[in-house]
């Protein structure tokens, strides 16, 4: 492959703010690589949205990326992941695209000893069963169950992630859902929507001691590295990597809320607005 072509930005997008998760686990794990990342601000939330029309979103902001020449696309989203990953790969090949779900299915079946699986995610996610059909695929026995939480999605937009009212929506979402278990509870909780690890502490004070929380940042971001490298497409030129930022609303409220996703200040002379 080119040295140009390895030079190319990664594209990664999401929803709104959540994928960030995902492109700080890129980040850490690639410093040197560049990186496009859209945030459809302006549509959040895609969870409670048809597929048809979150489908039809995924392909908006995967041509928005591609237009603007990138090496790789990752859908930092598990609700767009669930409905369009499928879709995007056969549209955009030879260009490799990866989602979050089948990632995340397998932190979850790595992290379970015994196979009580919980899952949390939006209500497209959910219903559409992609985390049940996955963790199934790799753990026949597993006992998954896999409940809607979107109240969150609106916290993290919201940059509302810890303390006293964040809990409680926690404790209200997740007492129902352990106690389906019955006497066996789950050992591990799949954060299964980008957004929701920025409220991880708040979920893990409500969850307890003996539950696993997983997400699909970082075994995301191992996939990412491992498919650029079998594509001889890691970025050969040295040094640190630039990110750029495009949204589909205000700038400045993106890189004000965006900047604790992503651990680190957006500055939002760096963020483009974008009409997709
Ligand atoms: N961050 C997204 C996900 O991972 C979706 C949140 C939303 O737009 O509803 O599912």
């Amino acid at each position: 492959m080119s040295i140009e072509k390895s030079g190319l930005p990664i594209g990664v997008f999401d929803s709104g703010v959540g994928g960030l998760t995902v492109l700080r686990a890129l980040r850490e794990l690639m410093p040197g690589e560049n990186y496009l990342y859209l945030g459809d601000t302006a549509r959040v939330p895609y969870g409670s949205k048809s597929a048809d029309s979150i489908v039809r979103y995924a392909f908006q902001a995967g041509n928005a990326l591609v237009s603007r020449s990138i090496k790789m696309l990752v859908i930092a989203c598990n609700t767009a992941t669930a409905v369009s990953l499928e879709k995007l790969a056969a549209e955009y090949a030879p260009l490799p695209v990866v989602g979050v779900i089948e990632p995340g299915a397998a932190a979850a079946c790595a992290a379970s000893g015994s196979g009580n699986i919980a899952v949390i995610a939006t209500e497209s996610t959910v219903n559409g069963k992609a985390y049940q059909n996955t963790i199934c695929e790799l753990h026949p026995e597993a006992k998954i169950i896999a409940r809607p939480c979107p109240l969150f999605v609106g916290l993290a937009e919201e940059g509302w992630t810890d303390g006293e009212l964040v809990e409680a929506i926690a404790a209200r979402y997740l007492h129902p859902l352990f106690a389906e278990f019955g006497s066996n509870g789950p050992d591990t909780l799949v954060l299964g929507c980008t957004h929701f690890p920025v409220l991880r502490e708040a979920i893990a004070n409500v969850a307890g001691p003996g539950i696993t929380i997983v997400d699909s940042a970082e075994t995301t971001a191992l996939k990412v590295k491992n498919t650029l490298s079998s594509l001889s497409l890691l970025n050969q030129a040295g040094g640190k990597g630039r990110t750029r930022f495009l949204a589909t609303d205000s700038a400045e409220r993106f890189a004000a809320v965006g900047g604790s996703f992503l651990g680190i200040d957006i500055d939002p002379t760096n963020v483009s607005v974008v009409d997709l």
